[in-house]
């Protein structure tokens, strides 16, 4: 089954979310996860697809954080998106209770938390410059347990499940990152 069209997809996402750091957080999970499919002979359209909506009820959802995936798969049902970037999305959230199970799931699920690691990264140096950061420099602030705290790591980690090594991954997320940076606004 093929993704609806990507145009449809990001109206979506710009019609259900107004936060501009979150509009690119998603264009980041996006960006490394198709770059991920590209690397493991996926569907590059599909797994971006995922990547690009898996927050798309984060603002509607607020508190009931439980039904942040959810909400985002059936809006993807309703758009024509196949099963599996569905249970993609509701599995990159634990609290739904779906398990990530397939490689699709778990490159949704560490992509998500490797996006973000990336993301604070850049901002924490004084240029906030997403072309400066290095896999070197990624690999340190992964290993500093204080630096952002909602990173979860063992997430990351679960990349090893898809054939990749945590350095490997990091180099894919960060060169895919680098591609967007103007878009990411880094
Ligand atoms: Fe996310």
């Amino acid at each position: 089954m093929s993704a609806p069209p990507r145009d449809e997809v990001l109206a979506l996402v710009e019609a259900r979310v107004a936060n501009q750091n979150l509009r690119r957080h998603m264009l980041a999970t996006e960006a490394i996860m198709r770059a991920l499919a590209a690397r493991l002979g996926e569907d590059q359209d599909l797994w971006g697809l995922a990547g690009l909506a898996h927050d798309l009820d984060c603002e509607e959802t607020g508190e009931d954080f439980a039904r942040q995936g959810i909400v985002a798969a059936e809006a993807l049902r309703e758009l024509g998106a196949p099963e599996t970037v569905a249970h993609a999305v509701m599995a990159h959230n634990p609290a739904t209770g779906v398990v990530a199970e397939s490689p699709f799931d778990v490159a949704l699920l560490a992509t998500d938390q490797l996006s973000g690691l990336i993301t604070a990264a850049a901002l924490v140096r004084p240029d906030k410059d997403l072309s400066g950061v290095k896999v070197k420099s990624v690999r340190k602030r992964f290993r500093e347990s204080a630096f952002a705290r909602g990173v979860d790591r063992d997430a990351i980690v679960r990349c090893g499940e898809l054939g990749l090594d945590v350095d490997d991954f990091m180099g894919l997320g960060l060169a895919a990152m680098q591609d967007i940076a103007p878009q990411l606004g880094l």
